[in-house]
């Protein structure tokens, strides 16, 4: 049975463990850093008990960014993704968010083919974003709001 359940700083081992097995993008100290911020809301979707996907995701007033997004390898194209975007998409319209931002590397085409479903259209490129140099391609999806 798949369910979302919110992630507390109690449950940073586990962030950084799939983190570690997916794309390695923050140490513990980040992690840990990131569960400070003020905004920031922390889901996992799991299967079971099993955690096969996180996404992280900051509010400030009424726009949102999504700093992190990963299902395990493992679990990819059985529609893990798409069921965690989705709620994290009803989320944002529930605190009445107008835009949702996050960045994804130019040359990650999965992603992009990923969030153009969702409606995500590219509002800006960052140069040397990532640590190897490569450029990222912010993204914005604009949601209905009440
Ligand atoms: C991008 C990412 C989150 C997508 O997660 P996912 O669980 O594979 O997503 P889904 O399964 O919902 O959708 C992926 C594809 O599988 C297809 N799919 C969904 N359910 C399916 C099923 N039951 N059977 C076969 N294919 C299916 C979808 O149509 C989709 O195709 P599309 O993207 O070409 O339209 C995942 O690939 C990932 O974690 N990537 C690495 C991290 C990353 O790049 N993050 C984004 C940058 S921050």
């Amino acid at each position: 049975m798949i369910s979302i359940k919110k992630i507390n700083e109690k449950d940073i081992d586990l962030c950084y463990e799939l983190d570690s097995n997916t794309i390695s993008l923050w140490t513990k100290k980040q992690w840990a850093n990131e569960f400070k911020k003020e905004g920031i809301k922390v889901f996992g979707l799991l299967l079971e008990d099993l955690i096969v996907g996180i996404c992280v995701f900051h509010v400030v007033i009424d726009e949102a960014q999504i700093n992190y997004f990963v299902i395990n390898q493992k679990f990819r194209n059985k529609g893990f993704g798409s069921c965690l975007m989705s709620f994290l998409i009803k989320q944002c319209e529930e605190l009445n968010i107008k835009k949702l931002f996050l960045e994804v590397s130019q040359s990650n085409v999965n992603a992009e083919k990923f969030y153009s479903r969702f409606d995500f259209s590219t509002v800006g490129l960052r140069r040397n974003y990532y640590k190897n140099g490569s450029d990222a391609l912010l993204k914005e999806k604009k949601l209905v709001t009440k």
